[in-house]
């Protein structure tokens, strides 16, 4: 299975909260390695994954090249530059696979707690669907607010899911996708919602609670303590 990496972001929302210049939050120490390598070696460990593409921003390339070194990965590692929104990286790294690839995961490099049975079981899921996305159902009730802060409107919890990713598609399907939301000037936060917006089904993997997007100071702290409790009795 292919594997594709987005890791071309600039961390802005933790790096604001902590009042400093924005910097690849997947460069930061979790425990004792830097965010990415714990997805990486996720990843790695995940039985179906054969190649990995880590999409990101060139300046960003030789600490990521020095973090995939350190870990000594079986799994072939390649870089592909990313663009300017998570929609244009995964855009350019679905052009960098190569032609053999019929099916691909995108997984946020973000999302550092995934475990690689999530990665094995969202692999399977091509055997019945041609795209999916890994998700949780939501605890919180969800509000849709105006401009206001009014409510608006409670959408039925019970029909509600939280995405996360490993998401999977058919290549050329998510490729026609892409191409036609770029021609369309749609912008989207995930891959699935392409999808969706081509009228074509997207299926749900049962995600994991702990797969959490490292996305603001507290999801650090929590992440921290994941792995503390993880690891205890391993280092
Ligand atoms: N990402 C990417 N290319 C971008 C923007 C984001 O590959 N131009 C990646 C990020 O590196 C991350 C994933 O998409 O692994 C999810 O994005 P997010 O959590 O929003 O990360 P950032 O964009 O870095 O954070 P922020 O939005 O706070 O700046
Ligand atoms: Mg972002």
């Amino acid at each position: 299975m292919y594997l594709l990496i987005p890791a071309a972001g600039i961390g802005r929302r933790l790096s604001a909260a902590w009042q400093q210049a924005p910097r690849n939050k997947l460069l930061l120490p979790l425990r004792n390695r830097p965010l990415l390598a714990w997805t990486l070696l996720a990843a790695e460990a995940a039985q179906s994954i054969r190649w990995i593409g880590i999409i990101c921003q060139p300046t960003d390339q030789p600490d990521f090249a020095a973090i995939a070194d350190t870990l000594s990965l079986s799994t072939p590692v390649h870089f592909i530059t990313g663009g300017d929104t998570r929609q244009a990286s995964v855009y350019n790294g679905l052009q960098a696979l190569p032609a053999e690839a019929a099916q691909v995961l995108i997984h946020d490099g973000a999302r550092c707690l995934s475990t690689p049975d999530l990665f094995d079981r969202c692999a399977a899921a091509f055997q019945s669907c041609k795209g999916f996305i890994a998700a949780v159902p939501v605890k919180d009730t969800i509000k849709q607010v105006n401009a206001n802060r009014q409510i608006e409107h409670t959408p039925d919890r019970s029909r509600l899911w939280a995405a996360q990713t490993p998401q999977g598609f058919d290549v050329s399907l998510l490729k026609d996708c892409h191409r036609r939301g770029h021609d369309q000037g749609w912008a989207v936060t995930d891959d699935a919602a392409l999808f969706e917006k081509c009228g074509l089904p997207v299926n749900i993997v049962e995600g994991e609670e702990t797969n959490l997007k490292v996305t603001t100071p507290a999801d650090l702290s929590i992440a921290e303590l994941i792995l503390k409790q993880r690891l205890r009795g391993t280092d």
